[in-house]
């Protein structure tokens, strides 16, 4: 039986899952693929390390650039993490003519136009599925399975800690801190988690997600990104109130004609819709093709063994390309949709809450202003409160661009019955 041997670069979390993986299913791999997965050498930045999984002391290479320079490998799997080494590592494999397995989603935010060209330079191919959703498997979706689609949209929770918080502060009436530090103690966010709850991490993939799916490398610069540290216990209270649960999601739509839109924020959605009964730290993304219609995916996207799951299912396909060489590279580029929308275009409907003096008159001064910026008012609710002391004035606003809603809300803040910074969420009515 042919013999594909790996480059394992990094034997973390998710190498180390890999590892794992590929020696206990083994024989069922060799079984469907009809060639043998080996893992030749194995780098890592610490050799001295204590780890749970053993890494046998032979497979140990010195520095990354062995794996390259080895002859007996032909695929370099990345799974360092972080941005210059990794970027060093897959360029150079590239050049050599080793395909590349990687779940690096910040590397390919940021560096992805140059990765795949020089992968389509050198006909290299790059596989990537554990980069955007972990162990589900979207990017083969929609390169493969929806190739004969335009992706008129793409909703997507696609970051477990993130979902995990907002789980905890629905279902049990907690604060965003407390959610927080429940997170971190049940080893569902890191102790560092600032690239989770500040959507970036979602955003990475968002973009990863949206370059595939409209054929051009969507910048870091333009899409706009905002995390869930703001979101109140009242915030998703009222949303309950008002039929909505409050989801990170990360909205990517596109037309020909207007261009696309990338963005990630928190959003309040219909109780009733299907991403609404995403729990914890699944991840799931609903993606609507012109030909096939509605589809969901939905599993963990993140941990150990489903990463391994996605990773494992790209070394096999790397496998089956050097045997069958292809001639796509991982991501083509295409001229049909041109340009990704400014948010300032970008039309929603918006849930807005103003801390306001509980006075006869604030609504109609706030009504006045958002009336004559033409942005209409879908429903208000104005809990009672003691006569003189601010409460929350929440109003469901229909459509408007973020430029308008921007413009209400510099007028809103300098009405002196508005006693702290209103609260915009956008809302998502999934219904274009
Ligand atoms: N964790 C997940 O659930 C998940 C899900 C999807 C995608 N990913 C992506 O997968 C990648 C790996 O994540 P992870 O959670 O496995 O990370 P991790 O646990 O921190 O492991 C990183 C591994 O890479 C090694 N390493 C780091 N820098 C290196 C360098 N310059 N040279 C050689 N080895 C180096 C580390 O060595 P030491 O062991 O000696 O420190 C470690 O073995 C990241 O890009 C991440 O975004 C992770």
């Amino acid at each position: 039986m042919q013999k594909i041997g790996i480059g394992l670069a990094g034997f973390g979390t998710v190498g180390a899952g890999v590892f794992l993986n590929l020696q206990r299913n083994r024989l069922l791999l060799a079984g469907r693929i009809g060639m043998e997965l080996s893992v030749q050498k194995i780098v890592v930045r610490d050799p001295a390390k204590v780890r749970a999984i053993t890494l046998p002391p032979e497979l140990l290479a010195k520095s990354w650039r062995e794996l390259i320079d080895d002859p007996d490998i032909q695929i370099i799997c990345e799974l360092m993490g972080g941005i210059d080494d990794p970027l060093e590592l897959i360029l150079a494999a590239i050049q050599a003519g080793k395909i590349v397995v990687t779940g690096n989603k910040a590397l390919l935010a940021e560096h992805g136009r140059e990765i795949f060209a020089a992968a389509m330079k050198y006909r290299v191919p790059v596989f990537f599925e554990a980069a955007a959703a972990g162990g589900v498997p979207i990017i083969m979706a929609i390169r493969e399975a929806f190739i004969a689609n335009h992706i008129r949209s793409m909703h997507g929770i696609i970051n477990g800690t993130c979902n995990y918080i907002l789980t905890q502060m629905t279902e049990r009436g907690i604060g965003f801190q407390e959610a927080l530090a429940e997170a971190q103690a049940s080893g569902y966010a890191e102790a560092d988690p600032t690239l989770d709850i500040n959507g970036w991490d979602a955003a990475h993939k968002a973009i990863i997600l949206a370059s595939l799916a409209y054929g051009f490398w969507v910048g870091t610069e333009q899409i706009f990104v905002e995390g869930i540290e703001q979101i109140t216990a009242d915030d998703i209270r009222f949303a309950r109130e008002l039929g909505y649960r409050i989801k990170l999601l990360a909205i990517i739509k596109g037309d020909e004609s207007s261009g696309i839109e990338v963005r990630v924020h928190p959003a309040l959605i219909p109780a009733t819709h299907v991403l609404a009964s995403v729990h914890g730290v699944f991840n799931a993304v609903a993606v609507q093709g012109d030909v096939v219609g509605e589809t969901l995916f939905y599993g963990r996207g993140a941990g150990q063994d489903p990463t391994a799951s996605a990773v494992i299912s790209d070394l096999a396909s790397a496998a089956l390309a050097i045997q069958a060489p292809r001639s796509h590279f991982g991501f083509t580029p295409h001229a049909l949709y041109g340009r990704c929308k400014t948010i300032d275009e970008i039309v929603s409907q918006y849930y807005l809450r103003i801390p306001v003096l509980d006075k006869p008159g604030v609504l109609a001064q706030v009504a006045g202003v958002l009336g004559a910026l033409n942005i209409g008012i879908s429903s208000v609710i104005q809990p009672e409160g003691t006569e003189g002391e601010a409460v929350p004035l929440v109003l469901m606003i229909h459509d408007a661009t973020n430029a308008q809603m921007q413009a209400a809300l510099r007028e809103i803040r300098a009405l002196a019955a508005v006693k702290a910074e209103p609260r915009l969420i956008r809302v998502e009515s999934f219904s274009s």
